[in-house]
């Protein structure tokens, strides 16, 4: 019988960018994020006659597109010791490869649906190592809410847990979709690079003593200090990437209009703040009071501006 799992999309306020082990995707750093609502993956698996197949939202993928899910399958068939063949089916809610991180709730649905499929009793937290294999960001898809991916020095240590499932904070997420297309620069390249800014180890310095400003931030119901924070951390992130040698960046002219209009509204006394993953786009953090504004503002500044309203979405999900 078929099985399938939702997963939503998680926004990490303090980031994952560094590798420590490629192949165990084990991270230089922890990270912190808040699922969202708004975006998810459903994915079934079920028995194949002959070999592996992957479709994405109801389209077959070649082998070249299916490469990097299938070669997961194959490890986690490996693991556990599975020599069927098997069809793995996902409808991505997120626009695919424009900075959404849609491989946090593809990854992390992907392995709680094998595991469904074969019963597989895997706790949240070896769920979430699972994830982790593979993409990074999966491992805190498993969990609602507030999650922190503690980076661990091996593959048993390193997993998400949650913070608080359930926050009660007055938190939305504003995803402002500038730009659709697909990244240029993969986020694992990207990681790769930007290790040779001469400020990578200084922002590495940092990470535990941001961590845990975040956590306190999050406890304290504060919103001000976990924007501003989140600002900070993002904007180190792309800092490395311009300081790398040779520099990249993820903005387009867009991006930076958008930053400036999110400066703007604070300085009108509208409080938001912005992050920004492997892409161009923004996700600005609000309260729901200042939400219709910021919404209108970005609405009349951008053509065409695609916005969608997120808030706290829930952990795995099983539908059937
Ligand atoms: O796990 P990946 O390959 O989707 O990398 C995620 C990288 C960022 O989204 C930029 C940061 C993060 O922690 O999610």
């Amino acid at each position: 019988m078929k099985k399938t799992v939702r997963a939503h999309t998680n926004i990490a306020l303090i980031k994952y960018w560094g590798k420590a082990d490629a192949k165990l995707r084990l991270p230089l750093m922890s990270s912190l994020s808040m699922t969202l609502n708004a975006f998810y993956t459903d994915t079934s698996i079920s028995k194949a006659i002959d070999k592996d197949i992957f479709y994405l939202n109801k389209k077959r993928q070649t082998a070249q597109q299916s490469r990097r899910v299938l070669n997961y399958l194959s490890l986690l068939k490996q693991k556990f010791d599975i020599n069927d063949h098997l069809i793995v089916e996902s409808i991505n809610h997120v626009p695919t490869a424009a900075g959404l991180a849609s491989s946090s709730s593809a990854f992390a649905a992907l392995a709680a649906a094998f595991c469904k499929y074969y019963d597989i009793n895997a706790n949240p937290t070896e769920l979430s190592r699972l994830a982790r294999i593979g993409s990074g960001s999966a491992s805190r898809s498993i969990f609602g809410g507030f999650a922190i991916w503690q980076k661990g020095n091996s593959d048993e240590s390193s997993y998400a847990y949650p913070l608080d499932e359930h926050p009660q904070m007055d938190l939305r997420l504003l995803a402002i979709e500038l730009n659709t297309q697909q990244k240029k620069i993969s986020s694992t390249r990207g990681m790769q690079d930007a290790q040779s800014s001469p400020f990578f180890k200084p922002w590495l310095k940092r990470n535990e003593f941001e961590l845990n400003q975040m956590i306190n931030a999050i406890k304290n119901n504060d919103f001000t200090t976990l924007g501003e924070l989140a600002e900070l951390n993002a904007n180190e992130m792309h800092a490395i990437n311009l300081t790398a040698q040779p520099e990249f960046t993820y903005f387009e002219p867009e991006t930076i209009r958008a930053i400036k209009l999110v400066e703007q509204l604070r300085q009108e006394g509208i409080e938001c703040y912005y992050t920004i993953d492997a892409g161009p786009n923004l996700k600005v953090l609000s309260q729901l009071r200042n939400v219709k504004d910021i919404i209108q503002r970005f609405s009349s500044e951008f053509n065409n501006v695609k916005i969608v309203n997120a808030s706290f979405g829930p952990g795995i999900t099983y539908l059937d």
